[in-house]
């Protein structure tokens, strides 16, 4: 008999079968599967169709193609999307809003009596990005209670948001975090003999997990004051990241910042943003 391996290395995609889903999944979501993805999509979909016991690549398609109900795409979406974050990832971006941005608008808006932040995650994954977010704006926020701060935080992928909004790591996953923030923000649960950490309810109250394909119309008009858009865009092309970015602008308060991933610069891309160090752009 064979090994479930051995049947997912015999499943071929054709070079027609993986045009038909590159051209589905950037329609959908821009995500840009070039040739050298080949491998790794046929690799990742074998997983669902030994699940649901297709034996070609063809009949999963015409499945997709036929449901209705927007299910089967979103199962093909989940596992073709990347998923990897941590907490504090890229710290820098941490430390700008902890000791440079927030400081100066927490300042701005006592001033001007409007006690109220707004943050997106876009991107957000299974929350550990929108949950450190929440961590910095509570440290910074001295007295939390006047305030009126939301965080918005989206993905594409119902099945990593169901994660995000769960809030449970594992012990490895919350070692970015340093022993004092993880006194106040994080508590331990055992699990089946194994130590797991879940989000303190202040966390929780700043978040809106929701459902956003960024491709698609957004269901709010902002403004923000900080977007976080982070190793996501490295996955679109070039015209899908130049309208993301005129799209962020329009949606970010005056002054407001962008945070793109390590590898995500806005060069080649047209922009109304102020360079304020790498990675970190201001609007106007
Ligand atoms: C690599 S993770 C980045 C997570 C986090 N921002 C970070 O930097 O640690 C990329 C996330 O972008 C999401 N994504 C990809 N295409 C998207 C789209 N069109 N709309 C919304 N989210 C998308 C994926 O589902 C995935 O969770």
């Amino acid at each position: 008999m064979l090994k479930t391996t051995e049947i997912d290395d015999k499943l071929t995609l054709t070079e027609r079968e993986f045009e038909q889903i590159s051209e589905m999944v950037y329609n959908h979501c821009g995500i840009n599967l070039h040739d050298g993805k080949k491998e790794l999509v046929r690799s990742r979909l074998a997983k669902i169709l030994r699940q649901r016991q297709f034996h070609s690549f063809s009949h999963y398609m015409d499945y997709v193609a036929s449901d209705s109900s927007g299910q089967a795409f979103s199962e093909l979406i989940d596992s073709l999307s990347t998923n990897l974050t941590s907490f504090f990832r890229e710290a820098i971006h941490f430390e700008y809003l902890a000791t440079v941005y927030l400081p100066e608008l927490i300042a701005q808006r006592k001033d001007a009596n409007q006690l109220r932040l707004r943050g997106w995650s876009a991107g957000c994954s299974s929350g550990e990005e929108p949950y450190s977010i929440a961590i910095t704006l509570l440290e910074a926020l001295h007295d939390r209670s006047r305030w009126d701060v939301k965080l918005l935080a989206s993905d594409i992928s119902t099945r990593i948001l169901h994660r995000a909004r769960e809030g449970v790591y594992e012990h490895e996953r919350i070692a970015p975090v340093s022993a004092a923030l993880k006194n106040r923000y994080l508590i331990q649960r055992k699990h089946r003999d194994q130590k797991r950490y879940e989000v303190a309810p202040a966390l929780r109250q700043l978040i809106v997990f929701k459902y956003v394909n960024l491709m698609e119309e957004w269901p709010f008009r902002g403004p923000f004051d900080f977007i976080f858009c982070r190793n996501v865009m490295i996955y679109f092309d070039k015209p899908t990241q130049q309208r993301l970015i005129n799209r962020f602008c329009q949606v970010l308060a005056p002054g407001g910042i962008l945070f793109t991933g390590h590898s995500e610069s806005l060069t080649g891309i047209r922009h109304n943003f102020r360079y304020v160090q790498p990675t970190i752009y201001k609007k106007g």
